[in-house]
């Protein structure tokens, strides 16, 4: 059965106390969850060692903690990168790669990020694949030529079994993060069919069956149930959302 997934993106927010009362207030009132049913914070990562001790201190499975970004290279002369040995030896698990604030602010190539989630696999984590079109290309209506396009060009190289047991795809449309601007339950539901069926053709039904597609883009209490109850959307990658407990624990609450 595939997993479903709410992930927390803090992006650049939260100081060192607003994030212990986040994390402590999101645990202390976590619903139970289901064996397929997973919860991951993604905080900056100079909180994530204390946000990794509160989760082990909390006792609850099937809650994770991520970074929102890797370099490719295990270690040398990357002035203010952070490696991926570093991040597992303080206990993240899951990674966000290819968020659209990276490509555009951060100019993350198609072929760094390719080598970045290959060095990822290697080290046996979880890749949080990010994908998802700009305004123009949604008003050209080309957006499912492109996100087929990155992910071809950075994941589907991969092989059927390591997608199947190391990725979980997030689009997330340009136009809806941070915007307010949610996409429709129809839009998100086309486009993650649209992801699943490109899947199927590459690697079979059986493995893209298998592969959590998460919505991202002003995701929030008020609309996540509607958005997850769409049979190809497995959950969500959330923002602005994720910065408070009494915002996120909903959100969580519609997973089904
Ligand atoms: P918002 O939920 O703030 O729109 O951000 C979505 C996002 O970019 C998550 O990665």
């Amino acid at each position: 059965m595939r997993k479903k997934i709410v992930a927390g993106n803090w992006k650049m927010n939260t100081g060192i106390q607003d994030a212990r009362t986040l994390v402590d207030g999101i645990l202390n009132d976590l619903p139970q969850l289901a064996s397929h049913q997973q919860v991951v914070f993604c905080p900056p990562y100079i909180h994530i060692s204390r946000v990794n001790g509160q989760i082990q201190d909390s006792g609850k499975a099937q809650v994770f903690c991520g970074a929102q970004n890797c370099h490719d290279k295990a270690s040398g002369a990357f002035t203010g990168e952070i490696s991926i040995p570093m991040l597992k030896e303080i206990g993240v698990t899951h990674v966000i790669i290819g968020h659209s604030e990276r490509r555009q602010y951060f100019a993350e190539s198609h072929d760094f990020l390719k080598s970045k989630v290959d060095a990822l696999v290697e080290a046996g984590m979880q890749v949080i694949f990010c994908c998802g079109e700009p305004l123009e290309v949604r008003e050209a209506e080309s957006q499912n030529d492109f996100v087929a396009q990155q992910l071809k060009d950075s994941l589907m190289h991969l092989n059927a079994e390591v997608l199947q047991n190391q990725v979980i795809i997030a689009y997330e449309p340009i136009w809806a993060i941070g915007t307010g601007k949610t996409a429709s339950s129809n839009q998100a539901q086309e486009m993650h069919a649209f992801i699943r069926a490109l899947l199927a053709t590459h690697y079979g039904e059986d493995t893209a069956n298998e592969i959590s597609i998460l919505y991202g883009g002003s995701c929030n209490a008020a609309n996540a149930a509607e958005l997850f109850a769409c049979p190809d959307v497995d959950g969500g990658l959330i923002g602005g959302a994720a910065l408070k407990a009494e915002t996120f624990l909903p959100i969580i609450q519609a997973l089904s």
